[in-house]
């Protein structure tokens, strides 16, 4: 891996992905995107690891695609290059994946942290989509995204004039999930991640991909969906202990089965 370091125990159970082109901001070109599929693919098949942290550093999460690499493309060149497959199976994660923010989250940056389930922010991230001013668009996601999370208005605002927001207007609007000062972000991502790590791994995984549903469907089938989930805990060793633990007023262990 030349742009991200992977370490898959960085927490019991949690694992951790660096974002690691400092230079250039992170900038998100389609090698540093394959190393993150192809990390999140293996930690996907890692049965020790219950939930993933992806971060950036403290003065760039990552300040979008990468602009030089994509500069004298014509649009051919981009739909054979079809750099956003890569981002679809970066969607396909099955483990609970968390965003740790600082510094940028720009563009392509933004549309990242957003493909994650969950964001934790330090103060000083600031959260845009910027395309417009170098004459395009958000293109992996963040027209759809940042407007089931903000909201038609305020996402309008950011498409259309390029400004971002700050971490606490993220919070308030609903983009994030916590704003902590800077020294912290990380650490409160791994508190996040060691949480859900001590839940039922299939549990979490069924109940992930019921949420998803909820954006991708309509409410009769998205409730179809979820019921079905619901019934195939019953079928986990996990339920069984979850459900025995209670009734012996002791705490479960959870073993993935
Ligand atoms: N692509 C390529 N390189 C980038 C980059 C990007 N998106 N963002 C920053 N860099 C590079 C800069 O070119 C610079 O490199 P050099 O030192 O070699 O010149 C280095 O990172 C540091 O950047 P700055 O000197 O610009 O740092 P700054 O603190 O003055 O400004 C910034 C920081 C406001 C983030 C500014 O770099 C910036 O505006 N970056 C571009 C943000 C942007 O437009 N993102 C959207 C990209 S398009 C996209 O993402 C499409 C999509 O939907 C997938």
């Amino acid at each position: 891996m030349e742009f991200i370091r992977v370490t898959p125990n960085a927490r019991p159970q949690v694992a951790l992905i660096e974002l690691n082109r400092p230079k250039e901001l992170n900038a998100l070109n389609l090698q540093l995107m394959q190393e993150v599929a192809a990390a999140l693919k293996a930690l996907d098949d890692d049965e020790s690891v219950r939930a993933i942290v992806l971060t950036g550093s403290e003065r760039a999460f990552a300040a979008g695609a990468d602009i030089k690499q994509m500069a004298g493309r014509t649009a051919i060149d981009m739909l054979i290059v079809d750099q956003f497959t890569v981002w679809d199976q970066i969607r396909k994660t099955k483990k609970p994946l968390i965003a740790a923010v600082s510094g940028f989250a720009l563009g392509g940056g933004c549309e990242l942290a957003m493909t994650c389930d969950m964001i934790v922010a330090s103060e000083t991230a600031q959260f845009g989509q910027p395309e417009i001013k170098i004459g395009v668009m958000p293109g992996a996601g963040g027209t759809q995204r940042l407007t089931r999370a903000v909201g038609k208005a305020r996402a309008m605002e950011m498409v259309l004039t390029g400004r971002p927001i700050s971490a606490l207007e993220a919070e308030r609007a609903g983009l994030v999930n916590r704003v902590v000062p800077v020294g912290q972000f990380l650490e409160e991502a791994f508190r996040l991640a060691a949480s859900i790590a001590e839940m039922s791994p299939v549990a979490a995984r069924l109940a992930k991909e019921s949420v998803n549903r909820a954006f991708e469907t309509h409410l009769d089938e998205g409730l179809h969906f979820e019921r079905k989930n619901f019934y195939l805990t019953f079928a986990s060793e996990d339920q069984k202990e979850g459900m025995a633990a209670f009734v012996e007023k002791r705490k479960p262990q959870f073993k993935g089965r």
